[in-house]
């Protein structure tokens, strides 16, 4: 079977090293770290499985990297593709756009039928509105540096077996 894609801009410093936590875990031969900067429909469309790295950025928007792929997105038929979010966010500094960058990211992959796997409960973090949350879960894992960066490497470990049972 061909590897699980992790996809995030590697200029990013927080993501960048969420992502190679997540490698660590998932294990290096399972994986292959792809930049989202050098991203092409070919190489997306490659992978059957796909964790994304989606931090929000300017106040509940994605960071601009991204402007270049998402048109591109939009015109890809996503069915049949497993695909998990996590994102970077600071409930304390954005209380009212936490994580909005994956909803965002999830909204466009499930338009285009991707099925999203990885949802996480929203109990443990304290924010006012996030683009992300369905019901009592987000639609992916929410890593937040800022305040909770101590709770990282449980919260990424915990993900990556809920992952390995999900892409299955
Ligand atoms: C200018 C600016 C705007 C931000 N806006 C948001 C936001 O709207 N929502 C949120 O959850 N986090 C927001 N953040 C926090 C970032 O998502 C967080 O710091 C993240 O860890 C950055 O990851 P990166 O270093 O990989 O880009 C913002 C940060 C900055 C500097």
């Amino acid at each position: 079977m061909k590897k699980t894609a992790i996809i995030y801009s590697f200029n990013t410093k927080k993501t960048g090293k969420v992502a190679e936590r997540i490698r660590e875990v998932f294990g290096d031969d399972q994986v292959e770290m792809v930049n989202a900067e050098d991203l092409s429909e070919e190489v997306f469309m490659s992978y059957d499985r796909i964790i994304m790295g989606v931090a929000t950025w300017f106040d509940g928007e994605l960071p601009n990297f991204w402007d270049e792929f998402v048109p591109a997105l939009e015109d890809l038929d996503l069915s049949g593709k497993k695909i998990a979010l996590f994102g970077l966010g600071d409930q304390k500094g954005y209380p009212e756009n936490f994580l909005d960058g994956v909803g965002i990211m999830a909204k466009i992959l499930e338009e285009q039928g991707a099925t999203l796997v990885g949802f996480t409960s929203v109990e443990g973090y304290e924010f006012e509105s996030s683009l992300a949350q369905r019901e009592d879960r987000f639609a992916g894992l929410a890593i937040d540096y800022e305040n909770q960066g101590s709770m990282n490497k449980e919260r990424v470990s915990a993900w990556v077996e809920q992952l390995k049972k999900e892409f299955a």
